[in-house]
C-alpha cells in the first residue's frame, strides 16, 4: 500500500490531494482540493506572479489540512510528500516546495520533487490504468507539447511550440476581441454562434516536416482581421472566434496525425495505442472532436481524463509520487531540491530557440 500527499502551486491553483494505491487494485483519490485564483487575477487579464505567490502562502496550509481531513488519514499514515518543483512561476513553486519540505521533515517522511509535466503525463494511468507506451498531447496555457510516454521518468518530447502555447493563443485572441479572462472558454462560447468559414486564417506549420507547433502567426492574422473590420459587432466577434477555432483544430490535427504515424513506426508492437490529452485547452469541444476523429481513423484509443484532472491539480502530483515510489525512482536528496522555473520533461531533446514556457501561465 502506498499513500502520498501531493501539493501543487506552480501557477494559479493552490492544490493538495491524497492518492492511495493498494496492491493491484485501481488507485484511489482520497481527497482532491483545488483553490483557483482566477478571481484574484481577472482584473489584470492574466496571472500576476506576485499575487499568485502571496495567494499560495495564504491558502496552502488550509488546503493541505483539508486534503488530509478529507482523506481520513493522519500525517503519519502518509508514506511520502510529493510537491511540484517546476516548471512554473518560481514564487509559487517556492511556497509549495518549502511547505512540502517542512511537512516531510516534521513527519520524518521522504519528499519527492515532481516535474509538473510528469504529473500531466502520468494522469491517464491514474484515471484509466493505461499501460506504457502512449502518446500525450499537452495543451495548456503554458505548454503545447507532444510527448512519447515510455515509462515512469522515461519521456521523449516529439514536438513543442516554437512561439506561443495554444492556451495562450486562445487567451490573447480573447483579449484582442474584448472577451473576458480566461479567454479559452469565452472564445469557445462566442464561436458557437459564429461562421467558421468567414475568415481564412492560416494553419501554421501545416504540412511542415518539422514536427513542432506555432501559433503566433495565427494570432497576428486574427489581430489584422479584427482591426480591418473594427468596430466589431457581436457577430463579427463570433465569426472570428469560430474561424480561429477552425484554424486551431486544423493545425493541431495535422501535427497530431504526424505524431500518431511516428508512434506506429516506433512502437509497432503496442497492441492498443492511445493518445492522451491533458491541459485546459483539451476542454474545447472543437479540439476534442478533431482529435477523436483522428484517433478513430488511425486506430488509436482517445483518452481524455476528466476535466478536473486534466487541468492543474494535486492528485496528478500525488500520483506521480506514487508511481515514483512504486518504481523506486526517488531522489534521495529530495529535501535539497531547488525549484526550477524551467525544467524540461525530456532532458534529451534540445531546447528550441525562442521556445519554452510563455504567456499567462508561464
Ligand atoms: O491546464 P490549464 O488549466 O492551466 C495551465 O496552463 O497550466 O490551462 C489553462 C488554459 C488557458 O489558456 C485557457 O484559456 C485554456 O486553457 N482553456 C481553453 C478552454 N478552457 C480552458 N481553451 C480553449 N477552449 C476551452 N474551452
Ligand atoms: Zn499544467
Amino acid at each position: 500500500m502506498i499513500r502520498v500527499l501531493g501539493i501543487e502551486t506552480s501557477c494559479d491553483e493552490t492544490a493538495a490531494s491524497v492518492v492511495a494505491l493498494h496492491g493491484g487494485a485501481a488507485p484511489e483519490i482520497l481527497s482532491n482540493i483545488v483553490l483557483s485564483q482566477i478571481e484574484e487575477h481577472a482584473a489584470f487579464g492574466g496571472v500576476v506572479p506576485e499575487i499568485a505567490a502571496r495567494a499560495h502562502v495564504e491558502a496552502l496550509d488550509g488546503i493541505v489540512e483539508a486534503a488530509l481531513a478529507d482523506s481520513h488519514l493522519a500525517l503519519d499514515e502518509i508514506d511520502a510528500i510529493a510537491a511540484t518543483a517546476g516548471p512554473g512561476l518560481v514564487g509559487g513553486l517556492i511556497v509549495g516546495l518549502m511547505t512540502a519540505k517542512a511537512i516531510a521533515a516534521a513527519a520524518g517522511k521522504p519528499l519527492i520533487a515532481i516535474n509538473h509535466l510528469e504529473g500531466h503525463a502520468l494522469t491517464a494511468r491514474l484515471t484509466d490504468g493505461l499501460d506504457f507506451p502512449y502518446l500525450l498531447l499537452l495543451v495548456s496555457g503554458g505548454h503545447t507539447q507532444i510527448v512519447a510516454v515510455r515509462g515512469v521518468g522515461d519521456y521523449q518530447r516529439w514536438a513543442t511550440t516554437i512561439d506561443d502555447a495554444l492556451g495562450e493563443a486562445f487567451d490573447k485572441t480573447a483579449k484582442m476581441l474584448g472577451l473576458p479572462y480566461p479567454g479559452g472558454p469565452n472564445v469557445e462560447k462566442a464561436a458557437a454562434s459564429g461562421d467558421a468559414s468567414r475568415f481564412a486564417f492560416p494553419r501554421p506549420m501545416k504540412g511542415s516536416a518539422q514536427p513542432d507547433f506555432s501559433f503566433s502567426g495565427l494570432k497576428t492574422a486574427v489581430r489584422k482581421a479584427a482591426t480591418a473590420i473594427a468596430p466589431l459587432s457581436d457577430q463579427d466577434v463570433a465569426d472570428i472566434c469560430a474561424s480561429f477555432q477552425a484554424a486551431v483544430a486544423d493545425a493541431l490535427g495535422d501535427r497530431v496525425s504526424r505524431a500518431l504515424a511516428r508512434f506506429r513506426q516506433e512502437f509497432p508492437r503496442t497492441a492498443r495505442p492511445a493518445l492522451v490529452v491533458a491541459g485546459g485547452v483539451a476542454a474545447n469541444r472543437t479540439v476534442k472532436a478533431t482529435l477523436e476523429a483522428l484517433c478513430s481513423q488511425a486506430g488509436f484509443a482517445f483518452v481524455a481524463p476528466p476535466q478536473k484532472l486534466c487541468t492543474d491539480n494535486a492528485a496528478m502530483i500525488a500520483w506521480a509520487g506514487v508511481e515514483r515510489l512504486r518504481a523506486g525512482i526517488i531522489d534521495e536528496n529530495g529535501a535539497d531540491f531547488v525549484p526550477r522555473s524551467r525544467w524540461p520533461l525530456d532532458s534529451v531533446s534540445a531546447p528550441l530557440v525562442g521556445s519554452g514556457r510563455r504567456g499567462a501561465k508561464a
